[in-house]
């Protein structure tokens, strides 16, 4: 049985599973993370194998305490105030890799750039704590699924793959972390998530956008913004006023109809939430032809609501 309560038991042996450079599924305040122990290459690199992940997509590093960033990363005089701010939480930092971090290579993908986070479910952090160790730690999905935001999701995708699955119930943000590349003086988002560009801006001056231009063609900077992410089986269509000769139809606010409803009081934070399980319940071929989804807002959450839903769109 890889799925196991977050006890104390379980944090413990999952700590072991580490140690020995196991995998080990995990909550996140986002979705759930596939951790190994960043500093062993052997199992960082058992991380790609079992999500078929490209060699080329490099992971984030999670950290249980600002501190530990000074071993992973140059300094650069905009991380004090962006972690003050927004640490623990759903924000990534890119920064230039230290040349002597214990951080195995794998976790850069060939790039001289390191990606950390300090997540904040308190079951994230307790493993953090216990293994004492950074953690590399993708979405724990299949490559190019649909991120999980259950526990049941990942034992669907890896559960015979890997060591252990920590179930710590739905993850509360439900879309992955914002990254921030700070590799350069204008600082740029590579990735729209919960915590806003404005947001940021006001703490750091100006911020690019780079969270569109990335294409399956393009170098790989922000490798992990090809457009074939997050996609379900099934076709999706946006910005639907109702479903069609077989289609499901996912309402937002008080659409008509609806088979599921990302929120029936409009609320998007309800609606990120649960994007990803509404998503994987309708991607059901049998059932149904395809996806029909409600228009979202955009502005606020709603942009990282329609990047992922634009994703889910173009990824078949
Ligand atoms: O919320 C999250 O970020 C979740 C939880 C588990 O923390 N993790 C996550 O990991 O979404 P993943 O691997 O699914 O997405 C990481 C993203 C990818 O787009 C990847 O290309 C990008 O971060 N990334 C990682 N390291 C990078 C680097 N050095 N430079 C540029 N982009 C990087
Ligand atoms: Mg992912």
């Amino acid at each position: 049985m890889t799925l196991h309560t977050a006890d104390d038991a379980g944090i413990a042996a999952a700590a072991d599973h580490l140690h020995t450079g196991g995998l080990v599924a995990f909550p996140t305040e986002t979705v759930y993370g596939l951790g190994a122990d960043a500093t062993q290459d052997d199992a960082v690199a058992k991380i790609f194998a079992v999500k078929g992940r490209p060699n080329f997509n490099p992971l984030i590093v999670h950290v249980g305490r600002p501190d530990w960033l000074a071993g992973l990363a140059e300094p650069d005089g905009r991380v004090d105030v962006l972690t003050r701010a927004f640490w623990p939480g759903p924000l990534t930092l890119v920064l230039p890799r230290r040349p002597d971090t214990p951080a195995s290579k794998h976790v850069s993908a060939g790039l001289n750039t390191i990606a950390v986070r300090q997540p904040a479910h308190p079951i994230a952090a307790k493993l953090l704590a216990a293994s004492k160790r950074p953690l590399a730690a993708p979405s724990a999905n299949l490559s190019g699924h649909v991120s999980p935001t259950l526990a049941d999701h990942v034992q669907a995708d890896l559960g015979d793959k890997i060591d252990m699955i920590l179930d710590g119930g739905p993850c509360q943000t439900g879309l992955e972390s914002t990254v921030l590349d700070l590799t350069h003086d204008t600082a740029r988002i590579l990735r729209l998530g919960a915590i806003q560009p404005a947001d940021i801006a006001d703490l750091i001056g100006h911020v690019a956008d780079g969270s569109s231009t990335a294409n399956d063609d393009a170098p790989v900077s922000s490798p992990g913004q090809l457009a074939k992410h997050y996609a379900p089986s099934l076709p999706v269509r946006l910005n639907a006023a109702s479903g069609e000769d077989k289609e499901a139809f996912l309402g937002f606010g008080k659409a008509s109809a609806s088979t599921l409803n990302l929120s029936p009081s409009g609320d998007l934070n309800e609606a990120a939430a649960r994007l990803f399980a509404s998503l994987r319940e309708l991607d059901n071929p049998a059932r149904f032809r395809g996806i029909a989804v409600a228009p979202i807002p955009k502005a606020g959450l709603g942009l990282a609501i329609n990047d992922r839903l634009r994703r889910a769109a173009q990824g078949r």
